[in-house]
């Protein structure tokens, strides 16, 4: 199967933004841990990331016809989007919510995501780590669908 990693503003700037919240691994790097894991689990890899909001919902909408489930990331977005939380619930497809940051620690702004209503689960707090988890309860559940 294939999955959409779908990763939101100022993630393009991992590895210098922040790292001491962040880390010091790049947006290419956890792209790497991405396509290897995928791969290992017999699934094909779209990573993306965008820094625009509606350009965000047009791949979720491309992603009904072409993917069976989405690994998001949204960034900032993920604490004020409807639409793009409309644009998953539309999806009716399995989404996993990850987060690098332990969301809970930090500023009480961050401790909500719109993301959260269209997912299975949040993965947050685990580094780019989390990416492999979310795969992995993707690679479950399409894995019981299919059983
Ligand atoms: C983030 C957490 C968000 O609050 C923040 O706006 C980000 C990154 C994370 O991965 O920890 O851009 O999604």
């Amino acid at each position: 199967p294939r999955i959409l990693i779908l990763n939101g503003p100022n993630l393009n700037l991992l590895g210098t933004r922040e790292p001491e919240i962040y880390g010091r691994d790049t947006l290419a790097d956890v792209e790497r841990l991405c396509r290897e894991h995928g791969a290992a689990r017999g699934m094909e890899i779209d990573f993306r990331q965008s820094n625009h909001e509606g350009e965000m919902v047009d791949w979720v909408h491309e992603a009904r016809e072409s993917c069976a489930g989405i690994v998001v990331n949204a960034g900032a977005y993920s604490h004020t989007s409807v639409a793009l939380l409309d644009a998953l619930l539309a999806a009716q497809l399995p989404v996993v919510e990850v987060h690098l940051s332990n969301l809970f620690k930090r500023e009480a702004f961050r401790h909500h995501s719109y993301v959260t209503q269209a997912a299975m689960g949040l993965i947050c707090g685990f580094g780019k780590d989390g990416y492999r988890y979310a795969i992995d309860a993707l690679a479950a559940r399409l894995g019981r669908e299919e059983g």
